[in-house]
Parts: structure tokens; C-alpha cells; sequence
């Protein structure tokens, strides 16, 4: 087989056809959903995938069930035929990368709608207080792209910690027999978090940006176990409010600490914990999130 194009493939059924052709893949296939727009941040979970798997599907489908703001759904970048060359660049690796571009009908067969999850509160707090129905959303597309991309492994961005959190028990509520594979956060090279919002910046706008990052190092800084004079939980949120006062142009829409794995607040630290702490902000009009382990 020719490995040095990247197929795509517009129906469920033509991607599941030409999967049956392989079935020296069925047991290791490495799955990327995306909406697309892809940058650096997204090609490092590919090239991940690329790595630890026979073939690699990347998913490029922006999910309208999960935008609560229709004006953001509408400003969202359609780029396929970039999304492609950049996948192209992986090629090299030997690995056969697909990309499954569904419409909303295929994959959702006709009523493109949310379904109502109990993700036992993981999607009250933070994106899912801010953006109501934004997980209900994210569930109902992954839960039907794991039904069409038969893949062993999954590949999640840590940028969305939040999402990770909802994928998993996603997995657990629906007896997915898959690994989710948490991918570390690619950031700029000055330190801002990569994301397809950056591109609605203007240049001196993302260096500008670069305080959201700054801002985690130093609570990182202040608050790891290993801090010399340790910052509590409420004094680190008094540090970051103090910091954003100092910055007007960044309105905070949420910052706090969390135990890893979950989004449960926390206001001590225990002993042999593992933290992690979670930003939000709204920037010229650009809303951008963030997160660093402590
Ligand atoms: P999207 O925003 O396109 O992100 C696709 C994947 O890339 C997610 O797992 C995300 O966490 C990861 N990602 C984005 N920016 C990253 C960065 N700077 N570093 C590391 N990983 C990064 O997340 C979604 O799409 C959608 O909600 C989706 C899961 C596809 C469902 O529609």
C-alpha cells in the first residue's frame, strides 16, 4: 500500500469498508478527534498515535452540538485542506494516518442533537457553569466517533483537562473497551497554550497572552509541595486575583486548584495528593483556558 497520502473519508460507512480491508490494524488502531483547525498542539497527539499504533484515524468534525454560543460555532475555521498537508508531514513515521470528515448527518444519522448525560457533576463546574451544555455536547459526538473508529487508544490533549475528566467517565458509564491516553499541553514559545482561538489575536495580542501561562508558573511556583513557604489553596486564588487586577485587559472567568483526576475544589492540601490548577479567561474578546499540574 502507498503510505505517502493521507486518505479521506467523508462517510461512516466508507471508513468502516475500507477499515475491514485491514485487518492486520483491528488490533491496534490510535484515534485523534479533532475539529479541525489543526496546529501544533494537535499534530503532537497525532504524531503520538503515529507512534504507538498500526494506523492512525484523525477525526475533523466541528461538533455544533457542543457550542452554547452560536456566533462562536459560526467564527469557527474551516481548513481541511491545510489540516491534511500538516498530517501529510507525519507520513514519513511509515504509519497510514486517515481522516474521517464527516457531515453532522452522517455521523449523527439525521437529528444532530445532544444527548442528556449524568456525569455525576464532572460538567457542572468550570466550561460546564460557563458554557451550559458544552459537555452534554462533547459526550454525545465522542461517544458516537468511538462507534465509528473502532481504535484501541485515544488521544486527549490535557489543554482540556476538564474534557478529559468527561471522556473518562464517558468510558466508564459506556463500557468502552479503549485506553485514553492523556497527551501533554503544547504551548507557544512564549508560554501561551496552543488552540485554534489564538488565531482571533492579533500578534501583540498573543505575546500580550503569554500572562496567562505566567500566571500558572508562579502559582506553580508558590504552591507545589516542594515551595519553601507553601501557598494554601486560598491564598494562591488571593494571588491570582491580585494579579488580575493588575491586568484589566484579562477578565478572569474562573481560576481554582483541584484534585488531579476530578474537578472537586480543593481548600487544603493532604498529604501524597496531586493537584492541578485550572484558568479561564476572557481576553479582546477571546475566551482561553489553561492548566498546570502543581
Ligand atoms: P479540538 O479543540 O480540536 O481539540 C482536539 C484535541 O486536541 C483535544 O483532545 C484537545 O485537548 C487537543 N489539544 C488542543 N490544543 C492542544 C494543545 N495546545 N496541546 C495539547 N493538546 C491540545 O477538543 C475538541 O476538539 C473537541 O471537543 C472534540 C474532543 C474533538 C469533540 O468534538
Amino acid at each position: 500500500m502507498n503510505h505517502s497520502e493521507i486518505l479521506l473519508l467523508r462517510h461512516r460507512i466508507e471508513l468502516a469498508d475500507s477499515l475491514a480491508k485491514h485487518p492486520e490494524w483491528a488490533q491496534c488502531l490510535g484515534f485523534v478527534p479533532t475539529m479541525g483547525a489543526l496546529h501544533q498542539g494537535h499534530l503532537a497527539l497525532a504524531e503520538r498515535a503515529a507512534r504507538e499504533n498500526k494506523a492512525v484515524v484523525v477525526s475533523v468534525f466541528v461538533n455544533p452540538t457542543q457550542f452554547n454560543n452560536p456566533q462562536d460555532l459560526a467564527l469557527y475555521p474551516h481548513t481541511l485542506d491545510q489540516d491534511i498537508k500538516l498530517l501529510a508531514t507525519l507520513l514519513p513515521l511509515g504509519t497510514p494516518i486517515w481522516v474521517y470528515a464527516p457531515n453532522a448527518e452522517d455521523l449523527y444519522d439525521q437529528t444532530v442533537v445532544a444527548r442528556n448525560f449524568d456525569f455525576q457533576g464532572v460538567d457542572a463546574v468550570f466550561e460546564g457553569a460557563d458554557r451550559p451544555g458544552h459537555f452534554n455536547g462533547v459526550g454525545t459526538v465522542v461517544s458516537l466517533l468511538w462507534k465509528a473508529v473502532p481504535a484501541q487508544r485515544v488521544y486527549f490533549g490535557e489543554k482540556d483537562y476538564q474534557q478529559l475528566c468527561v471522556v473518562q467517565a464517558l468510558k466508564r458509564m459506556e463500557n468502552h473497551d479503549l485506553e485514553i491516553v492523556p497527551c501533554p499541553i503544547v504551548r507557544e514559545s512564549n508560554g501561551l497554550a496552543m488552540s485554534s482561538r489564538n488565531e482571533r489575536l492579533t500578534t501583540a495580542q498573543r505575546e500580550r497572552a503569554a500572562w496567562i501561562y505566567q500566571t500558572l508558573q508562579e502559582v506553580a511556583r508558590q504552591g507545589s509541595a516542594s515551595a519553601p513557604n507553601r501557598l494554601r489553596p486560598d491564598e494562591l486564588r488571593n494571588l491570582v486575583a491580585k494579579k488580575a487586577q493588575e491586568a484589566p485587559d484579562f477578565q478572569i472567568a474562573y481560576f481554582d486548584i483541584v484534585e488531579e483526576g476530578g474537578v472537586n475544589r480543593v481548600d487544603h492540601w493532604s498529604a501524597g495528593a496531586r493537584y492541578r490548577a485550572l484558568i479561564a479567561v476572557e481576553f479582546h474578546g477571546v475566551r482561553l483556558i489553561d492548566n498546570i499540574a502543581l
